[in-house]
């Protein structure tokens, strides 16, 4: 008995030092960072919620104001800050259509696609809504407008109230992170969302992309110098003097014509 209560000490000595060492856990300092502010809240008289920057540009934000349910797009360059309201009035309902006289119920998460839509987790409404230039939709549970988990076609699907959105390229979906239902849930877009005109999508598979023409094109040459021997003794009488050995000949610009061919097929493929 006394040897299995020195057990129990030992163990609450173990844990003990467990927890101080916790509370006084490591921390480590990186370095090389810089914070910066690029736009006052208070003098465009929007209070940031959510930010996120548009594909394909540098200076451009759509900022989410939830307390004004209200979408900003801002443009800021060095001292420059021009604002525009690019949807919801101010007033929190629930209406689509115009971008100027669509409501939104106090939003706090949405999501850009690679076309630069943006998906809101209208939560409050139960709903899932789409902007686009051309105006308001709702793309998820406009059919049921209350908390559920069900799936399905999207307009049947239902939702917690509390849950986020995030644009999943990959999958060409949003992934839903249902807070209220402990899910996470995906609803598929359509491919011409995801096909990426803007810059981003395109920087890994561009990447690969030319790496395979590069590996092409030398295995190309290779296959080329490799059964040149076979083919030019054949072929010899028929070419005009020095053609035979245009591969090698630079050009004006010092490139030889291999480079060329290589320059042209990677424009070309
Ligand atoms: C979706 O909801 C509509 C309207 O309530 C209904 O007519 C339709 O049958 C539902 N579809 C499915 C697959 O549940």
């Amino acid at each position: 008995m006394a040897s299995f209560s020195n057990f129990h000490f030992i163990i609450g000595i173990i844990l003990l030092v467990n927890i101080v060492q916790g509370t006084g856990g490591e921390i480590v300092f990186e370095e090389g960072y810089t914070v910066s502010t690029v736009i006052d809240g208070d003098k465009l008289h929007i209070n940031p919620y959510s930010v996120f920057s548009l594909y394909g540009s540098s200076s451009d934000l759509i900022i989410l104001d939830s307390v004004k349910s209200t979408f900003y797009t801002v443009s800021f360059s060095d001292s420059q800050v021009s604002e525009m309201e690019l949807s919801g009035n101010g007033v929190a309902g629930y209406k689509d259509g115009d971008l100027g006289s669509a409501m939104f119920n106090k939003p706090k998460s949405f999501a850009l696609d690679r076309k630069n839509n943006i998906y809101i987790a209208d939560k409050t409404n139960h709903v899932i809504r789409k902007i686009t230039k051309s105006g308001v939709t709702t793309i998820a549970g406009g059919y049921v407008q209350k908390t559920g988990k069900a799936d399905g076609p999207a307009q049947n699907a239902s939702f917690s109230d509390d849950f986020e959105l995030a644009f999943d390229p990959q999958r060409c979906a949003l992934l839903i992170s249902d807070h209220g239902n402990r899910l996470v849930r995906q609803l598929d877009l359509k491919p011409n969302d995801c096909s990426g005109s803007s810059s981003g999508s395109g920087v890994g598979s561009t990447t690969a992309w030319s790496i395979g023409v590069i590996v092409a094109c030398i295995i190309g040459l290779i296959i080329g110098f490799a059964i040149r021997p076979y083919v030019l003794p054949h072929t010899g009488n028929n070419i005009r003097p020095g053609q035979h050995d245009m591969e090698a000949l630079p050009n004006q610009s010092g490139e030889t014509s291999g480079d060329l061919l290589l320059r042209h097929q990677k424009r070309n493929c």
